[in-house]
């Protein structure tokens, strides 16, 4: 080997090197390392193939250092590679990112919606008295949303003019739950007693949005069950959680009505929270508003779930946590729960 070829292929490296590390991305980094030495018209390609016509003993040692100088060369461009992919993920999220924490001067910090809001207040006034937390799904069986529950193969309800049924499994046996009463028999099912739970959670309704309705909306469901449990305790339990969410001064009233899963059931009110009782547009000039159903849990439904209603007794109410926000809050149309307004959002 002459010195003319150790400089070469010193030169070689060194400008191959400096090519390598200084590419900027990662096409100009290809780039460089074809130019260094893979492609056919490098520098290198021709010096490799510049041996064909070399002694033996030159062929051997040249070829061994062109060898080891492609290995390093080779290690300098998939070091580079590393740094510039990473690079270039680093730069794809900061682009992406999306500070939801950031506030600046003059906008609004994000915060839980109302009705979140609303759903906690309940929540806590409930885990002061005792009571769990439970959940279930949005997806339920016919067989618990209604036949568990008492309610009849002819009920209005079951009608898929107000019901969604979902396409699964034996036709109309699936649904989106329109109440959160199915979860009443999730709770009995697990056989624990007694039960203290309630129940938030979104509930369907082929409803046509107007200022009192919608057709995703969110209830809250209490089940009792303990041996010895009273209408009393019911009317009890409700007038303690009016007054919670709507101040000491609000009265509530129960009047007869008719649920299948309650034996008796009632309708529960509260005087209205707006003119306090004496009559105005909220409360149709009543004085009072409707909140929700409540009763004592059908024997049926002890029954369907393996209860023995000899020995337990328990109460039941449902009803609509969009409703009591607005309530709470004195707002009169349901439908800017969704609308996802920051001028009616931001004021809470
Ligand atoms: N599930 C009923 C509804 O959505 C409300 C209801 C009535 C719930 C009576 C109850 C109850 O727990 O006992 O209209």
């Amino acid at each position: 080997m002459t010195t003319d070829q150790a400089e070469e292929i010193a030169l070689l490296e060194a400008e191959a090197t400096a090519a390598l590390e200084g590419a900027l991305d990662l096409a100009a980094l290809e780039e460089s390392e074809r130019a260094a030495f893979r492609s056919k018209r490098s520098r290198f390609a021709e010096m490799y193939q510049a041996l064909g016509s070399k002694e033996p003993e030159e062929r051997r040692v040249v070829g061994r250092l062109l060898n080891e100088l492609r290995g390093r060369l080779e290690a300098v461009a998939e070091a580079r590679r590393a740094e510039l992919t990473a690079a270039a993920r680093a730069e794809r999220l900061g682009a992406d990112r999306l500070d939801l924490t950031e506030v600046l001067p003059g906008r609004l910090a994000g915060h839980l919606h109302l009705v979140t809001q609303v759903r906690e207040a309940l929540e806590d006034v409930f885990i002061g008295m005792g009571y769990e937390i439970a959940e279930g799904p949005e997806v339920e069986t016919g067989w618990r949303n209604f036949e568990a529950l008492n309610i009849p193969e002819d009920h209005p309800a079951r009608s898929p003019l107000d019901t969604f049924y979902v396409d699964f499994g034996k036709p109309w046996s699936v649904l989106l739950r329109p109440h959160t009463s199915p979860v009443q028999i999730r709770l009995l099912e697990r056989g624990t007693l007694p039960i203290y739970a309630v129940v938030p959670g979104r509930t369907y309704r082929k409803d046509t949005p107007d200022s009192t309705h919608l057709p995703v909306f969110h209830q809250i469901e209490a089940l009792v069950v303990d041996r010895g449990v009273t209408f009393a305790d019911l009317k009890g339990t409700i007038d303690t959680f009016v007054r919670a969410i709507f101040g000491e001064g609000t009265r509530t009233r129960l009047r007869p009505a008719y649920f299948p899963f309650t034996e008796p059931s009632a309708e529960f009110e509260m005087s209205c929270v707006i003119c306090g009782g004496e009559g105005c547009r909220t409360c149709s000039g009543v004085g009072w508003i409707e909140l929700g159903g409540c009763g004592m849990v059908h024997p049926a439904v002890f029954e369907a779930t393996g209860v023995d209603p000899e020995q337990w007794s328990g109460f039941a109410f449902g009803f609509g946590i969009d409703r009591i926000a607005i309530m709470r809050h004195g707002i009169a149309d349901l439908r800017v729960m969704i609308e996802n307004d920051v001028r009616f959002l931001g004021q809470f």
